[in-house]
């Protein structure tokens, strides 16, 4: 066994009057896993699991979750250690490197997302392409296919030279994010700044201007640092799924992180922090009637959801979101701003957890549930909402795609299926058709 599992012995499956044992897996926080590799080979089975709820599809070092506690850590260091003491940049290093950086690692790595952090001048003009009112994330997914174009010298050798690829892209994933804000409000670029931190430099790209010079705010920096952080890997979620999958087929990390992007432009993954906004918005401007919305949640016949509730494997509390609404709290009282829309957020989940609905399904608020009233209180514009989450989960992406590439038990993602289509049947020409 090539990773760090232990046997927890075997699974008797029993198919007409064959009995076939299964190994049991053990992970090194105790979860434990039913190894199938081999079902389909031996028996002509294969299992169904729509959503892949109950599906291992690899081992990873990078992230515990425990769903059932609330849980959370990236290479064995908990996400409430991670955000109340280190950089983004120190989070970034940790998921790439499997460890924290020592004070000269720090240095060095912080060097290099400034040398890198331009991009190519001939990309600035792709963002003329884009129509007025483009989506950002559509903007982003499309920027990022295209720098393995204008970086192609590294594709050959990814692993070799993945800390230069990991920096290039979390640098330059910043930089297109804030000009893709700037090209939006029709306002000249704003470069970037060696001497600025990765947060501080990030902002000042996408607030300065040159008849309102930008004054950095450091309640602002730290929330958004914080914000990044929270972000920053969420194992086998949807769009690091998708990383993983794409590359599977051997494909650029480039293009393997453009496909996340867009898996988590989705409204019930990354995207939920757009709509979180946008429906307490909706409920602020129909006079905060939010009763009506815990109402038409509960309704099986309204395709209606309670945005940022709910999760695949958190059935307690989100410890992300925890941090987040105390960081609400603090950053808005910081800013001394009052937002209606945290009074909402907050009555919405007080009913909610009180809810019998919601407390059978276990239906707590998720990361998305908050985050975006900081983002607002900080001058995000909503639709960059889920822009910012992709600038967080990058190094996540990164890390996965880098441990899947060099993983030995590696193979092309390509799950199988149960055909219910009509059966084997003859040709019928075109002029003997019905109708
Ligand atoms: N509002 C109302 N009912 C809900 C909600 C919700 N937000 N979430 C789940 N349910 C109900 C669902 O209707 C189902 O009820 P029933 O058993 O009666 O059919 C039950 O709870 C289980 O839901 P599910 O759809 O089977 O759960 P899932 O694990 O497939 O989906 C989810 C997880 C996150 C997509 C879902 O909870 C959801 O749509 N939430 C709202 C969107 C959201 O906030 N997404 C962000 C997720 S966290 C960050 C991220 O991944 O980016």
């Amino acid at each position: 066994m090539p990773y760090n599992y232990t046997s927890g012995g075997t699974a008797e499956l029993k198919l007409g009057d064959a009995t076939y044992q299964l190994p049991i897996l053990v992970g090194t926080e105790g979860e434990k896993a039913v190894d199938i590799r081999k079902l389909r080979a031996q028996t002509g089975y294969i299992t169904l699991d729509s959503g892949f709820a109950n599906t291992g599809s690899c081992a990873s070092s990078i992230t515990f979750l425990d769903g059932e506690h609330g849980i959370l850590s990236y290479r064995g260091y908990a996400i409430e250690d991670l955000a109340e003491h280190c950089s983004f940049v120190e989070v970034a290093y940790l998921l790439a490197h499997g460890s924290l950086p020592t004070r000269q690692e720090l240095t060095c790595f912080s060097h290099m997302l400034g040398k890198y952090a331009l991009i190519h001048e001939d990309m600035i003009r792709f963002f003329d392409g884009f129509p007025a009112n483009s989506p950002p994330m559509a903007i982003l997914s499309s920027m990022v296919n295209s720098l393995c174009s204008f970086y192609p010298e590294m594709l050959d050798n990814p692993l070799e030279n993945i800390d230069k690829m990991a920096a290039r892209l979390i640098s330059k994933v910043r930089t297109i994010a804030a000009f893709s804000y700037k090209k939006s409000m029709g306002q000249p670029l704003v470069y970037p700044r060696h001497d600025l931190s990765y947060c501080a430099n990030f902002l000042n790209m996408m607030f300065d201007s040159p008849v309102q010079p930008y004054v950095i705010n450091d309640t602002v920096v730290a929330a958004l640092n914080k914000l990044l952080i929270l972000h920053g890997d969420h194992e086998q979620n949807c769009s690091t799924a998708t990383v993983r999958v794409a590359g599977s087929a051997r494909v650029n990390l480039y293009a393997s992180i453009s496909a996340g992007i867009n898996a988590l432009w989705g409204p019930l993954h990354g995207g939920a922090n757009q709509a979180v906004m946008e429906m307490l918005q909706l409920i602020h401007n129909e006079g905060g009637n939010y009763k009506k919305y815990i109402e038409r949640a509960k309704d099986p016949n309204d395709p209606f959801r309670l945005v940022g509730f709910g999760h695949r494997v958190y059935k307690t509390h989100d410890p992300r979101s925890r941090i987040i609404k105390k960081a609400c709290d603090d950053v808005l009282a910081a800013l001394n701003i009052a937002d209606p829309l945290l009074d909402i957020a907050k009555e919405l989940e007080e009913v909610a957890l009180k809810d019998s609905y919601f407390v059978e399904r276990h239906l707590y608020p998720n990361v998305d549930f908050y985050s975006g009233i900081i983002y607002r209180a900080i001058g995000i514009p909503t639709n960059m909402f889920t822009v910012m989450f992709a600038l967080g989960r990058l190094p996540g992406w990164i890390a996965h795609w880098k441990e899947m590439w060099d993983d030995p038990d590696w193979r092309i993602s390509r799950p199988r299926q149960v055909y219910v289509g009509p059966r084997r049947r003859p040709f019928v020409p075109l002029d003997q058709r019905a109708g």
